[in-house]
């Protein structure tokens, strides 16, 4: 599959000719769209939206596609503006998406600069809007990347209770119990949906994707060393203690500031450093 994927290069798109492609009212004559203007603008609300195209089944060079909607029939959400145009302008446009309520976190990607999700941002009131693939990830298709180097090392990092001694008397095939005050310790890592926002906007990830586990994998590393019911504690913290899993957060926090749950990855990062002896 990498034979077919590309690394986008936004910065040189923008100054692209092909970024200047124009879709909407495809059916109406240039004479017929310039004379029914005035009205039609004045009883629409249209707004632009620059979306990053690419196919595999016609690679060349990627391109920045515009779409004019009327946002008066349109959802309130980034969302609701791409499932329209996938309906009514271009079918060919591929994202992904599921819940549509910031909980299967699949429709993460680029929209005006920040990462987030497309189901839990509002259509900004500017002009125009440009969405982008998450940064620094392979494309499998215009807004769909590649996740497999990201769930790889969320797997990495065994995200399951791990236990040395039996089930205490009682509670043989049963949840093992935890006091409130222990599952208080959890709060903050169990909501991560793993959408990758944090991760695709950390440097050191963009520079180092394989060799850095990333703000995601590691919140999640911290979550099983901080869970009570866990017997592998110190065996969590050996496998991350090293130069580039590890030790490659600068404490930057763009992964805070890009976490569409309102978590913070690097304070668990910090956790994790801390807990190293
Ligand atoms: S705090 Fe660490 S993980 Fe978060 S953005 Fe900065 S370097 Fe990346
Ligand atoms: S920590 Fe936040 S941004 Fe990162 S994967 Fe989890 S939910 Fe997404
Ligand atoms: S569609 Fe599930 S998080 Fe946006």
């Amino acid at each position: 599959m990498a034979t077919g994927l590309v690394r986008r290069g936004i910065s040189r798109l923008q100054k692209s000719p092909a970024a200047t492609l124009f879709l909407s009212r495809a059916h109406a004559s240039e004479p017929q769209a310039q004379q029914s203007e005035p009205t039609t603008r004045s009883s629409q609300n249209l707004k632009n939206f620059q979306i990053y195209r690419w196919n595999p089944d016609n690679p060349g060079k990627p391109e920045l596609r515009n779409y004019e909607i009327n946002l008066k029939e349109c959802g309130p959400m980034v969302l609701d503006a791409l499932i329209k145009i996938k309906n009514e302008i271009d079918p060919s446009l591929t994202f992904r998406r599921s819940c549509r309520e910031g909980i299967c976190g699949s429709c993460a990607m680029n929209i005006d600069g920040c990462n987030g999700l497309a189901c839990l941002t509002k259509i900004p009131s500017e002009e125009t809007t440009m969405i982008t693939p998450l940064p620094h990830m392979f494309v499998i298709k215009d807004l769909v990347v590649d996740m497999t180097n990201f769930y790889n090392q969320y797997k990495s990092i065994e995200p399951w209770l791990k236990r040395k001694s039996p089930a205490p008397a009682g509670w043989e095939g049963k949840e093992i119990p935890q006091s409130k005050k222990d599952r208080e310790k959890l709060d903050g890592m169990y909501e991560c949906i793993l959408c990758a926002c944090c991760s695709t906007s950390c440097p050191s990830y963009w520079w180092n994707p394989e060799s850095y586990l990333g703000p995601a994998a590691l919140l999640h590393a911290n979550r099983w060393i901080m869970d009570s019911r866990d017997e592998y504690t110190q065996e969590r913290l050996d496998a991350v203690n090293d130069e580039f899993k590890l030790y490659r957060c600068h404490t930057i926090l763009n992964c805070a500031r890009a976490c569409p749950k309102g978590l913070n990855p690097g304070k668990q990062i910090q956790n994790i450093k801390s807990l190293q002896t």
